[in-house]
């Protein structure tokens, strides 16, 4: 996600880490917020990148405790008023990283926490060794750091080259929820083959293929130094910026407008289209396999946004009209089953121009069913969306996507 309408600041004041909502209401605020976003210790939670801040739209934006008196003085020279959106994010950062294994109930509570991306990686071997015969781990390439590329790929029932369904998850290093998804898919979907019908329904028609964390050297660079990142940690060639943002990578009107070719902005292009390692590790084997895979999904958050094709234009996709009708109806049932609202359309209009996704790219390449979640919450929490929230936004996530494969049966 980076939405535009809410502008955020997460200010850490004091000791205290907290998240700010400013508006900015003339050039000149417009002005000092970029400044202060780009000069000081800072992270934009929305808009996306300093170039999209403007009058009268909220900025969330989330100051670490080292520049959070400088912001302070900034904000009150300049009469920028705000307000605190999270009173205390260090304890929300600190929830989130608690993996008591001690506590007795850690193992039945084990896809209601957040996990490192060691522990990933261990859960990735453990998932397909004790489910041996319907879950086998693939290798799909390495990061830049050379970290592997893991997907798992179930198949749950007989028949060989059965269409397939692809779900990749953490291509945002910040997006927690997203990985902690792509593992309760899994888990749910071993757990309830033969028990719910509709997965049942699913897993008898599509092989799956999910990838738990697209950006490893990211995610666990999230865990060890910096929370907020979301790009790669490629360094750029000057030395002197890190990180491409890989859903600006890929092959869809590549660096148009709403990417940036600039090595230290957030939604960093790359210096071409796939010029990173990981998103090569997916954009190779999809096209290997682009004859089976019938559905593209990426998992991101937040905002809770149903989107497909495309992001890369305002034009509309040529099967606008039937990807529209199968994210409407999945927001309708989350909304019935679980009483929460998702926006949905396509990217471009729904949330804002974005080329360079993988979303696109799967399209462009013939994956007609081409979709990005964006998952909770609106901005409450954010990116800090607490451990106790994983099951229902899952949940919710879960049930678009059974929505969606179903409809594509139906469809076919
Ligand atoms: N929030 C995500 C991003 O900024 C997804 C935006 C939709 N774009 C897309 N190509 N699907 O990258
Ligand atoms: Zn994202």
């Amino acid at each position: 996600l980076v939405p535009v309408q809410l502008h955020s600041i997460i200010l850490l004041h004091s000791t205290i880490v907290k998240v700010l909502s400013l508006t900015p209401k003339s050039p000149e605020h417009v002005e000092v917020l970029r400044n202060i976003s780009t000069q000081f210790e800072t992270s934009l939670w929305q808009p996306v990148s300093s170039e999209f801040i403007k009058a009268e739209s909220a900025v969330h934006l989330f100051v670490p405790v080292n520049s959070s008196e400088r912001v302070r003085e900034k904000l009150r020279t300049h009469g920028i008023t705000h307000e605190v959106l999270l009173a205390n994010a260090e304890e929300l950062v600190e929830m989130q990283t608690r993996n008591d294994s001690s506590d007795p109930r850690s193992s039945s509570t084990f896809y209601e926490r957040y996990h490192s991306l060691e522990d990933i990686y261990l859960w990735i071997n453990r998932t397909s060794q004790d489910n041996s015969a319907s879950v086998k781990v693939l290798l799909l390439g390495s990061s830049y750091e050379k970290r592997p590329i893991y997907a798992l790929k179930l198949s749950l029932s007989p028949g060989s080259d059965k269409k397939a369904l692809w779900l990749d998850c953490g291509i945002h290093a910040r997006e927690w929820i997203s990985p902690a998804f792509c593992l309760w898919f899994v888990q749910y979907s071993l757990g309830f083959y033969g028990l719910n019908s509709e997965i049942t329904q699913i897993l008898d028609s599509f092989d799956v293929y999910v990838l738990p964390v697209l950006n490893p050297d990211g995610y666990r660079y999230t865990w060890t130094k910096n929370r907020m990142w979301r790009k790669n940690r490629s360094v750029s060639q000057n030395g002197r910026c890190v990180g491409v943002d890989l859903n600006r990578n890929f092959d869809a009107n590549w660096c148009t407008e709403g990417a940036s070719s600039s090595p230290c902005s957030e939604i960093y292009c790359g210096r071409f289209p796939e010029s990173e390692p990981e998103s090569q590790a997916v954009s190779n084997f999809l096209r290997t396999q682009k004859d089976l895979v019938q559905i593209y999904i990426s998992i991101h958050s937040y905002s809770q946004m149903l989107l497909f094709p495309y992001s890369c234009t305002t034009e509309q996709a040529p099967d606008h009209q039937e990807l529209l009708e199968m994210v409407k109806e999945a927001a309708q049932r989350i909304r019935r089953h679980y009483r929460n609202n998702y926006k949905y359309g396509a990217g471009a209009e729904t949330i804002y121009l974005a080329p360079g996704g993988s979303d696109d790219w799967a399209y462009n390449l013939g994956i007609k069913y081409s979709f990005t979640f964006e998952l909770q919450d609106t901005g409450r929490y954010g990116f800090l969306l607490p451990p106790s929230h994983i099951s229902k936004a899952c949940n919710e996530a879960l049930l678009a996507v059974k929505t969606i494969a179903l409809k594509v049966l139906q469809n076919r």
